[in-house]
């Protein structure tokens, strides 16, 4: 069977492209704004994305049959009662909703943060699906978590698949058994402890374990005290508020990294001492194989890889999205699936 041919926009460092590719996809077109996550790619893919994607006329993109897109998450300004494509205008949703409209792909699969559903009072998602409603797509939209999908990562994401040919079933996903932190990590240093005098573990009284995203909180370093108001008998709760302070036992699951994070303060215990994450580390938190090449500065590489997508869980998604008969997957792939 002839595979699909798709296009990576808002590619980031490839996350989606990775997923596509594993269920054998051709990308036939990526564009990248931003140059350091252009030059990761490039590095990775042997392809120097195009720019700014509102600067591509949608004729000018090759023909195709998926469409992958992280967007970024805009409010639409929306004046009167109409609701659909003209709504989503002057915004990158619109983009990518040209581009469909000009070259009819059998399907788009389209990622975002989890409050992308509660965003801007539900109306951001309201336009999404009612613009790609409107150019004939019938969509299906669900937040899925990466902790379902073989990754030791809390990481809820909204998934938006949009199709010509029927409706994504979110249903017939199978899940992963779930991994701990501890099967991602790196067995050789260098690797950044942290001094037992920095930070304080707390009992076994106080930790436990969170049911649903399966963290486990264990402690805090000993910095950037909040002062003013901290109930009493509460101060390790005030240093929760600061993400970049908590320490996570790595037996359980990891926090969401997060493209904001570019110092990569992450904390985890292991054997009884706390250290942080490597690169590699993060890398794998989100599914991408050890043979990528991290490029560009250490600030650069812990926002690309915070930007990113957990890959086995959107190809999970494009995977199911084949089996439906949306996308035409490689039959390498049920091989692969089966093995
Ligand atoms: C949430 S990230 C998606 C990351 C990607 N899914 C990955 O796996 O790495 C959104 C990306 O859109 C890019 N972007 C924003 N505006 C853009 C534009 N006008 N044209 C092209 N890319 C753009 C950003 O630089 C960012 O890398």
């Amino acid at each position: 069977m002839q595979s699909f041919k798709f296009i990576d926009l808002f590619a980031g460092i490839g996350g989606m492209r990775q997923a596509a590719e594993m269920n054998g996809g051709t990308c036939v077109f990526s564009s990248e704004i931003n140059r350091e996550a252009a030059a990761t790619y490039e590095a990775n893919f042997g392809e120097r994305p195009y720019g700014d994607i509102t600067r591509a006329d949608e004729n000018d993109i090759p023909d195709h049959d998926v469409i992958f897109g992280g967007f970024p998450c805009q409010p639409f300004s929306i004046c009167g009662f109409k609701r659909g494509f003209e709504d989503a205008r002057g915004t990158l949703f619109f983009d990518i909703l040209r581009i469909a409209k000009a070259k009819r792909p059998s399907c788009l699969v389209l990622e975002n943060v989890k409050h992308f559903a509660s965003h801007d009072k539900g109306n951001t998602l309201r336009v999404v699906v009612a613009a790609l409603e409107e150019i004939g797509y019938s969509v299906a939209v669900e937040v899925i978590n990466a902790v379902d999908f073989g990754l030791p990562q809390n990481r809820d994401r909204t998934i938006i698949v949009a199709s010509l040919n029927g409706t994504f079933d979110f249903g017939k996903l199978v899940q992963s058994e779930r991994v701990t932190v501890a099967s991602v990590l790196e067995s050789n240093g260098p690797f950044e402890y942290v001094d037992p005098a920095e930070y304080t573990l707390l009992g076994d009284d106080v930790v436990k374990v969170q049911k649903q995203s399966g963290l486990r909180f264990v402690g805090y370093r000993n910095r950037n005290l909040r002062k003013v108001g901290v109930r009493e008998g509460t101060e390790h709760l005030s240093r929760v508020h600061k993400q970049p302070n908590r320490i996570y036992c790595a037996t359980a699951t990891h926090p969401t990294l997060a493209a904001g994070e570019s110092s990569g303060r992450y904390w985890i215990l292991i054997d009884g001492v706390v250290r942080k994450l490597t690169q590699r580390e993060c890398y794998r938190l989100q599914g991408f194989p050890d043979s990528f090449e991290i490029s560009g500065s250490a600030t650069a590489a812990y926002r690309q890889i915070g930007n990113s997508v957990p890959v086995p869980m959107i190809a999970e998604v494009v995977r199911a999205a084949g089996e439906q008969g949306l996308i035409a997957v490689s039959d390498g792939v049920e091989a692969r699936r089966a093995a």
